[in-house]
C-alpha cells in the first residue's frame, strides 16, 4: 500500500449544513484509520485538516483521499507522515449490543494500536464505545447534545494532547432515531423503491447527509472530530509559539 497522493475535497452536501470557516486544509495531513464513510474524517476536515481514510471495505461514500487495506499495516508504514491520526477500531468486541458469548469472536485492538500510535509518536485520537472506555486512558466523552444536535451518541477519546468536553450533556431534549429500521424491514423499503425510514433525520441528529444507513450504524458526528481537530491546532500552535526569552 503506498501514500496517496490526491487532494481531498469537502463533500458538497455535508448535511447541507453551512460550517463556518470554510476548511483551508491548513492544519496539514490527518490520518483517519478505521474510517467507514466519513464521520470522523469528516470532523477534521471541518478543522482544517487534510483527511485521507483507511478501511478495509471498499467505501464508495467516503469523501476524501480514500486508501483500501488493512488499518494496522497503512499506520506502521505511513504513520509518520500524518500531523494526526484518528483510529476508530471496530467496537464490536466492547459494544453492550454485542452478544457476551459472540464478544470473544471480535479482537480487541485498542492496546496493540495504543503502543504503535506512541512509538511513531505523533498526536493520535483513538475513539470507541462505552464499554471500551476502561481500555482507553483518561478518556474525554462526547455527547451531540454539547453541540446542539438532537443524538446522544457518547463516545469516549483518548487523546495524547488535551481535550475536554464544551460543556456538560443536556438531555431534556428527545434525540431524534436515525437507523432503526431492521435489515430486513430496510431491505424491503430498497426493494420498494423507498429510502431507508430514520436515515432522513441524519443531518439534524448526527450533522451528516452523505451516508448510507450502514454507515450511519457506525458513525460518529464530524462536530465531535472538529472540536478534537481544533484542539490538536491549538496544542499545535502554543508549542511552536517561542518562549520569554
Ligand atoms: C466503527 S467504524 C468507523 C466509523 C467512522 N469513524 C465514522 O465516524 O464514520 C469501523 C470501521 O473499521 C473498518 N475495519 C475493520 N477492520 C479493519 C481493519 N483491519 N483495517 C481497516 N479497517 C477496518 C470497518 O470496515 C468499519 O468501516
Amino acid at each position: 500500500m503506498s501514500a496517496p497522493s490526491q487532494t481531498p475535497e469537502l463533500p458538497s452536501s455535508v448535511a447541507g449544513h453551512s460550517f463556518a470557516p470554510a476548511p483551508c486544509y491548513a492544519a496539514g495531513p490527518c490520518l483517519d484509520l478505521f474510517c467507514c464513510e466519513g464521520g470522523a474524517g469528516t470532523g477534521y476536515a471541518l478543522a482544517g485538516y487534510a483527511v485521507t481514510g483507511v478501511d478495509i471495505v471498499p467505501r464508495p461514500r467516503y469523501p476524501f483521499t480514500f486508501v483500501l487495506g488493512d488499518a494496522l499495516e497503512y499506520l506502521e508504514a505511513h504513520g509518520h507522515e500524518y500531523d494526526l491520526i484518528h483510529a476508530s477500531p471496530p467496537c464490536q468486541g466492547y459494544s453492550h449490543l454485542t452478544p457476551e458469548a459472540h464478544k470473544g469472536k471480535y479482537p480487541k485492538i485498542i492496546p496493540a494500536l495504543r503502543e504503535l500510535l506512541r512509538k511513531i509518536g505523533n498526536p493520535y485520537v483513538i475513539e470507541n464505545v462505552a464499554g471500551a472506555r476502561h481500555e482507553l486512558e483518561n478518556p474525554v466523552m462526547l455527547c451531540g447534545s454539547m453541540f446542539g444536535l438532537r443524538t446522544r451518541r457518547h463516545r469516549w477519546f483518548e487523546t495524547s494532547f488535551p481535550v475536554s468536553a464544551p460543556r456538560a450533556c443536556d438531555h431534556s431534549e428527545m434525540p431524534l432515531l436515525v437507523t432503526t429500521a431492521s435489515k430486513a424491514s430496510r431491505a424491503k423499503r430498497h426493494a420498494l423503491g423507498i429510502a431507508p425510514k430514520s436515515v432522513k433525520n441524519a443531518p439534524e441528529a448526527y450533522g451528516i447527509g452523505w451516508m448510507s444507513s450502514d454507515g450511519l450504524k457506525e458513525a460518529i458526528p464530524p462536530a465531535y472530530t472538529r472540536h478534537i481537530g481544533e484542539a490538536a491546532r491549538r496544542h499545535n500552535d502554543q508549542a511552536q509559539r517561542p518562549g520569554p526569552l
